[in-house]
């Protein structure tokens, strides 16, 4: 396994492990728009040729807003979204951020886990946030 920036090999490969993860997936277009944007930071992992996840943040004015994270479902509950998570945390850590965050479904129990097992809290909820149905719990990691 390799992790790697996203670039113009592997962004279809972050695409399909996008499109394999979500409902409404980002289409590729919108991966390649992040190949040019300097506030964009991923880090994807790689098991050969094949991108198996990735993390997605966007940073503007110190504050890092994590857009996904995905792990195709074969390979998942083997820590590589921790791993990804601890390379964004670390550079949050070395380019002076102050603080990471995210929304993510209430339904989203594993996601939720997760993000509290790298700590992160529950900051506030964003009420019928997806399809105007579900709410989004906000999360954030100060450092
Ligand atoms: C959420 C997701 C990224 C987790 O990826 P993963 O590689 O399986 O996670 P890890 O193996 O690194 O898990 C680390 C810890 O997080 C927690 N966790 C992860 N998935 C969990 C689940 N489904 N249920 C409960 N806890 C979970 C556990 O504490 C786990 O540690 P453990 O396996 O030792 O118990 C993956 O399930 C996924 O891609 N889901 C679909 C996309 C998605 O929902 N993304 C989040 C959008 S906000």
């Amino acid at each position: 396994m390799v992790v790697t920036g996203l670039t113009p090999k592997n962004v279809e490969g972050v695409s399909l492990v996008e499109k394999t993860c979500f409902s409404t997936p980002w289409s590729l277009e919108s991966f390649r728009n992040d190949l040019t944007n300097e506030n964009a930071v991923y880090f994807c992992l790689e098991d050969g040729d094949k991108v198996i996840g990735y993390v997605g943040m966007w940073e503007s004015f110190g504050e890092g807003n994590i857009n996904n994270i995905a792990i195709l479902p074969q390979y998942r509950r083997q820590g590589y979204a921790k791993l990804l998570l601890e390379h964004l945390i670390s550079y949050g850590k070395e380019h002076n951020l102050t603080f990471l965050t995210l929304e993510v479904r209430e339904s989203n129990e594993g996601a939720r886990a997760l993000y509290q097992k790298m700590g992160f809290s529950q900051v506030g909820v964003r009420k019928k946030y997806y399809e105007r149905t579900e709410d989004a719990i906000l999360m954030t990691l100060h450092f």
